[in-house]
């Protein structure tokens, strides 16, 4: 009467039962559902982001992050964004220029937009635009000589004219003669607060303060996605989104319908008995 013989065999049907399972879970829908992203205060990041450790088939194209300086940074359309908050919820973003921050005077000024196919101003946010001109010939309002709005920058030791309007102000730039005139950008409160003279020492802690944005990555064949309990990513190859399933990879939905089409089966055994 010795039962080793029968424990052990038991033992053996059971590592042998879990090892199948554990095989048979989808590498993507692991890897990405696990891989979130970290830096500074922000963590916990999934789709549409990827970038460092969190593979490109994780996200979703133009959603790269990189952290540096312990401050995510974001490029859109060319121009670096910090990103100081994300809300996973609203999908939104708040943002602040990189070659703004901390300094209003940056050596190239350039004006940009944001790529509109997955990111529009959020107009919940109650942001309003201000505009920063540089390199004008004339100082629009003077006062005993000085403006109100100016602000000091040393390009190449060269003078001109720098100055910001808000929208409650802008008619004071008509008709000056500047190099570049950029638009950013700055929320609800920052904005009428600069619309009064002198206010200048407040422009810095607005700009840095950034402004929200809305993206838009597949939101609602994520959402179904999701629900039916999927990890959102993107196949390159076929430039689609991506539903990973815990039993394969999906081009919507996890459940067994009509359009929970199977891209890629998964091979049993894979990892043990190959
Ligand atoms: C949303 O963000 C929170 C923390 O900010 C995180 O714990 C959660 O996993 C995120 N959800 C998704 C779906 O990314
Ligand atoms: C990483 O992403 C690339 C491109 O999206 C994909 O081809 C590759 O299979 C992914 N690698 C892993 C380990 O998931
Ligand atoms: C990170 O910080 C260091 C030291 O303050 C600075 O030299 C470097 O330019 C910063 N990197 C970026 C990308 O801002
Ligand atoms: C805008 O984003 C889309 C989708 O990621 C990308 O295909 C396109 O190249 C981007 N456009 C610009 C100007 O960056
Ligand atoms: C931002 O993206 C554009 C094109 O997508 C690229 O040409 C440029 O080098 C990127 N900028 C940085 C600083 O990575
Ligand atoms: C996301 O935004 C919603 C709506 O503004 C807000 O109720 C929620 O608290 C925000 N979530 C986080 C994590 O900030
Ligand atoms: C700010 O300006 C941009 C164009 O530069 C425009 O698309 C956007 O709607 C403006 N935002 C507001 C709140 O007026
Ligand atoms: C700009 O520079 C001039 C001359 O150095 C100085 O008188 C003025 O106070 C400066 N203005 C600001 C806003 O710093
Ligand atoms: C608006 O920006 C100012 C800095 O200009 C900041 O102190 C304030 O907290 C911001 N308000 C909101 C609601 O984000
Ligand atoms: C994959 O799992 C889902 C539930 O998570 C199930 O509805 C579906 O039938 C399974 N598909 C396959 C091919 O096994
Ligand atoms: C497949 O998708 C189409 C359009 O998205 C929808 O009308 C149809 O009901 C779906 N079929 C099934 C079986 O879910």
């Amino acid at each position: 009467m010795n039962p080793k013989p029968d424990s052990f065999l038991l033992l053996l049907i059971l590592t042998t039962f879990v090892s199948i399972c554990v095989s048979q879970i989808d590498q993507q829908y692991q890897t990405c559902g696990q891989t979130l992203l970290q830096c500074g205060d922000i963590s916990g990041i999934g789709y549409p982001f990827w970038g460092g450790n969190r593979n490109a088939s994780c996200g979703y194209p133009g959603f790269e992050l990189n952290c540096q300086n312990n401050t995510f940074r974001l490029n859109i359309s060319s121009m670096i964004y910090r990103v100081l908050d994300i809300n996973n919820t609203t999908r939104t973003l708040r943002v602040a220029r990189d070659d703004l921050w901390d300094n209003v005077c940056p050596r190239v000024v350039t004006n940009t937009a944001l790529n509109f196919t997955i990111f529009d101003y959020y107009s919940t946010a109650n942001d309003q635009n201000i505009t920063l001109h540089y390199g004008c010939t004339i100082n629009p309002v003077a006062i005993a000589g000085i403006s109100p709005y100016n602000f000091n920058c040393s390009v190449n030791g060269l003078f001109s004219w720098n100055y910001y309007l808000t929208g409650q102000n802008s008619w004071l730039g008509n008709g000056t003669p500047c190099n570049t005139v950029i638009s950013v950008p700055v929320n609800g409160t920052a904005a009428p607060a600069l619309a009064n003279p002198w206010s200048v020492n407040l422009l810095q802690g607005a700009l840095n303060n950034g402004f929200w944005i809305q993206w838009s990555a597949n939101n609602d064949n994520c959402n179904v996605c999701v629900r039916s309990g999927g990890v959102c990513g993107y196949n390159a190859d076929s430039g689609s989104f991506s539903c990973y399933c815990s039993n394969g990879t999906r081009r919507a939905t996890c459940d067994d319908d009509g359009n929970g089409t199977v891209d890629r089966k998964i091979t049993k055994f894979s990892n043990n008995f190959r």
